[in-house]
């Protein structure tokens, strides 16, 4: 199934490294390596210095630590306390990796070391050096004056994993005033947009596992079952099948809270007649996926939850038909010809009605979709289109609280080769009839 899905969006297939379903995949070193030469070329004559989170910083109180979206995008590398240096003319690469801590790999397990002479060959590095020699290689990388340093600075005075070990640079103990900083973010985002094939892969990967998960729910949902049960139902099967963890905190919304977008407490028992929510996904191996599907608890929509179900439907469709590669924006404009959020707006809001007679536009409270990749909500540069190897969520959705009833149907695109749409989330049931059928069975 996977194969034949991403049959339609990548011209050749390759290799991923740990081809096992359930381990954690990592993509060829070559591609990793094509990313930093890729960014290298944008960065005309500037240096990229980029630190991953420390074990302490990094979010891993629940799910163990988790490396970050840039680092891992351009490296491939999963363990924290690393730093990369990327100088683009002429090209040097560095991975710096911290020395052992014998104390601390007890607690956190072997670690690759600097020292390692396989460690370029096993990381796909030029060069991998001790994290204690990043001053001297800078000094002797930097030209001076006017050196360009690129990093993940963080926007409005935030801090982030580079912020901190950059001090040194920006109070110009070494380079006096001749260091200039650039934010190194729009520049990766703009190349994590497109999505290689292995990416792909793992897109697809994630997308089939929480596939499973909506199927089981579906089968699972009966009035009286609680919203934290079909959550948990949904967690075990995407993770059964190879999800590290949630892509993003599970909704499981039902009745008044089936029009709350960020409910996630899902504490409710569900009720004979109500409508459900899911908006649940897996992560695997670092790639995110975003599915919702809504369900009437009891398996049969009433008629007016089958009118809003099929006016948010038809709004998808709506999107999906006015798709056009290299022109549609995912942007939230009422006023772009090119937004597919405007198409899907305007049809909800010339059909169907609120109780008082008010167009239902009003109800349609958030953006039609974002770029999924790394991150669930992935790095973007929202000025370009929708272009070849991208990959997004379409997720109409309206919110009536006066009336209890809250329908989203989020599905997982990517552009194919030839510019085609391509549904990732082909097989899931969809139309209200097919999510009767699939509770019925
Ligand atoms: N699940 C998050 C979103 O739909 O954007
Ligand atoms: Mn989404
Ligand atoms: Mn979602």
């Amino acid at each position: 199934m996977g194969i034949r899905k991403l049959s339609l969006l990548v011209c050749s297939w390759i290799v991923i490294c740990g081809i096992c379903a359930n381990a954690t995949e990592r993509q060829n070193n070559a591609d990793y390596h094509a990313r930093r030469a890729a960014l290298a070329k944008q960065m005309e004559g500037g240096t990229l210095i980029l630190f991953a989170p420390t074990e302490a910083e990094g979010p891993n109180n629940l799910y163990g630590f988790r490396q970050d979206d840039d680092f891992f995008y351009l490296t491939g590398w999963f363990e924290p306390g690393a730093a990369l240096l990327i100088h683009s003319n002429p090209y040097v690469e560095i991975l710096f990796l911290a020395e052992h801590n014998v104390t601390q790999e007890k607690w956190t397990g072997p670690k690759l070391g600097p020292e390692d002479p396989q460690a370029p060959q096993k990381t796909g590095f030029d060069k991998v050096e001790s994290l204690d020699k990043i001053h001297s290689e800078l000094l002797k990388l930097l030209p001076q004056p006017r050196a360009v340093v690129y990093s993940d600075l963080g926007a409005n005075g935030q801090t982030t994993p580079s912020t901190g070990p950059l001090e040194w640079l920006r109070r110009g103990n070494s380079f006096p005033n001749y260091v200039s900083f650039r934010d190194a973010k729009t520049l990766i985002a703009r190349l994590r947009m497109v999505k290689d094939a292995g990416e792909l892969h793992m897109i697809t990967s994630a997308t089939e596992a929480s596939e499973f998960a909506h199927r089981a729910a579906l089968k699972s949902i009966h009035p009286g079952v609680s919203e934290r049960e079909i959550s948990a139902l949904m967690q075990y099967e995407f993770g059964k099948r190879g999800c590290e963890r949630p892509a993003y905190a599970p909704i499981v919304g039902s009745g008044f809270y089936s029009t709350v977008l960020h409910y996630s407490a899902d504490s409710g028992v569900m009720q004979d007649g109500d409508i459900v929510v899911m908006d649940v996904a897996g992560e695997y191996s670092m790639y995110a996926t975003d599915i919702t599907r809504t369900a009437p608890v009891n398996g049969r929509f009433t008629a007016r939850q089958r009118e809003i179900y099929n006016i948010v439907l038809a709004a998808q469709e709506a999107a999906m038909q006015a798709f056009q590669a290299g022109k549609s924006k995912l942007a939230t404009s009422r006023t772009d010809a090119d937004s597919l959020y405007k198409v899907a707006f305007d049809y909800i809001n010339t059909h169907g009605k609120d109780l008082h007679g008010e167009p239902l536009g009003k109800y349609f409270i958030h953006g039609l979709g974002h770029h999924v990749g790394l991150n669930v909500h992935d790095a973007n540069d929202p000025a370009l289109p929708l272009e070849k190897g991208m990959v997004f969520t379409l997720e109409p959705g309206i919110y009536i609280p006066e009336e209890k009833l809250g329908v989203r149907i989020e599905d997982m695109f990517a552009v194919g080769q030839d510019g085609k749409l391509v549904m990732l989330t082909h097989d899931l049931p969809r139309t209200a009839d097919e999510v009767e059928k699939a509770m019925a069975k």
